[in-house]
């Protein structure tokens, strides 16, 4: 099979897997010959490109011409990454070999990377602070949330809002509507004519889609100002985002409609170790120290040693903002969706999670891959097999976001 983009799909080809819209509507089953009109109407839907039968064209898996040496080495090394993550079950197995693929023809050979924190004296390297006690304590120093979210809020909450309301809200910001609308315009929806309004973007994506994407982008600006010594605002930028393209397209394999909301939570996943980075920075500094001493995962020392994790406090975070519990409860159960009540959401954004961990999409401090609940492979449909598939799709979009990110 190979993924072929709607301008090289010739009449005759034969779909591997059934081509759906964004919103999971199912366009043309699987096994069907295309035909002039179904180009058509894969360009109407808005579709990009989709999955044929026939040689596999996986560049990634041909061998011939590379130096193999590094290429073992690269294995190697990505093994190592996934030491926390086990590569017993089938989805780690494909996610490993992908990730060795990747991380090979993306000359990133030794990714378990070093620390450029400055060593400590051994009394400046004990963590001196209880985050649940500091939390119980509420003398943590949460973002407020901004008037921007809140009166997105209260759009998405009152049933009578318009697109009229969205738009009033959006517009208040020249910055957020063309963040909106270069989203919009890219491959992440892959319509062909240009949407240049938000009114139109609207109409088109729908008042409470549009309104999720803008308290995303919103809420993001608290990225600013993790302190540089700690970590880079752009990786962790860009982990934030790959996690939630991921997560959209999971969501809409699984033919979840909120597929705007899966982006969200993708992307605030980690906020609350943004809130941690800038309240704490000395003692994240020892917290990487201690974790490059060894090989534990982040998210484990940050409860043995700081107390609590960094999805309790996202958890405080975004309630505090009155995001909604769907959002809350899959950023809080992210790396253990199976607790939770409804654990469709949390399982998508735990997978993606670990895929980009394992592809190394920027970076939230975490060095290794995070380990796998098996069980959120039973919540949702995500067969091992369309893992590489999955992964295509989200490099491609991830692609559009460079300028994005350059803001
Ligand atoms: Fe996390
Ligand atoms: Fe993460």
């Amino acid at each position: 099979m190979q993924r072929v983009a709607l301008e090289q799909l010739k009449e005759g080809m034969v779909l591997f897997e059934e081509a759906r819209d964004i919103k999971g509507r199912l366009l043309l089953g699987e096994g069907s010959e295309i035909k002039s009109s179904h180009i058509s109407i894969f360009k109407k839907w808005g579709i990009t490109e989709v999955t044929i039968s026939g040689e596999a064209d996986d560049k990634e898996d041909d061998k011939t011409g590379i130096d193999l040496e590094l290429f073992e080495r690269t294995a190697k090394n990505v093994k190592n990454i996934f030491q926390h993550a086990g590569l017993s079950h089938p989805f780690m197995k494909e996610l490993f070999r992908l990730s060795v693929s990747h991380r090979f023809h993306a000359n990133d050979f030794e990714p378990l990377h070093r620390i450029n924190i400055p060593e400590a004296d051994e009394q400046n390297n004990v963590i001196k602070v209880n985050l649940r006690n500091e939390l119980s304590k509420k003398s943590i120093k949460l973002p407020e949330i901004s008037t921007i979210i809140s009166d997105l809020n209260e759009v998405i909450n009152d049933p009578q809002s318009s697109a009229e309301d969205v738009g009033t809200v959006v517009n208040k910001s020249p910055s957020l509507s063309a963040r909106l609308l270069k989203i919009v315009n890219s491959s992440f929806y892959g319509f062909r004519s240009k949407i240049d309004s938000i009114s139109r973007a609207v109409a088109v994506i729908g008042t409470r889609e549009i309104a999720s994407l803008a308290i995303g982008l919103s809420a993001i600006a608290v990225f600013k100002g993790i302190p540089k010594e700690i970590a880079d605002m752009r990786l962790f930028l860009k982990h934030s985002l790959a996690c939630g393209l991921l997560a959209r397209i999971i969501a809409a394999h699984n033919n979840i409609p909120q597929t705007e909301q899966l982006f969200v939570a993708g992307l605030l996943h980690d906020i609350g170790r943004v809130v941690i980075y800038k309240d704490f920075p000395d003692q994240a500094a020892i917290l990487f120290r201690l974790c490059a001493g060894g090989n534990e995962l982040l998210f484990q020392e940050e409860k043995n040693r700081l107390g609590c994790k960094h999805t309790d406090v996202g958890k405080i975070l975004l309630t505090k903002w009155n995001l909604p519990e769907t959002l809350v409860q899959s950023v809080f159960y992210h790396h253990s969706p199976s607790k939770a009540r409804e654990p469709a959401w949390p399982s998508i954004v735990h997978l993606s999670d670990i895929i980009v961990n394992a592809l190394g999409f920027g970076s939230s401090g975490e060095r290794f891959v995070p380990q796998l609940d098996e069980k959120a492979l039973e919540n949702i449909s995500f067969p091992p097999a369309i893992l590489a598939m999955i992964v295509k799709q989200a490099t491609h979009q991830f692609t559009s976001f460079v300028s994005f990110l350059k803001e």
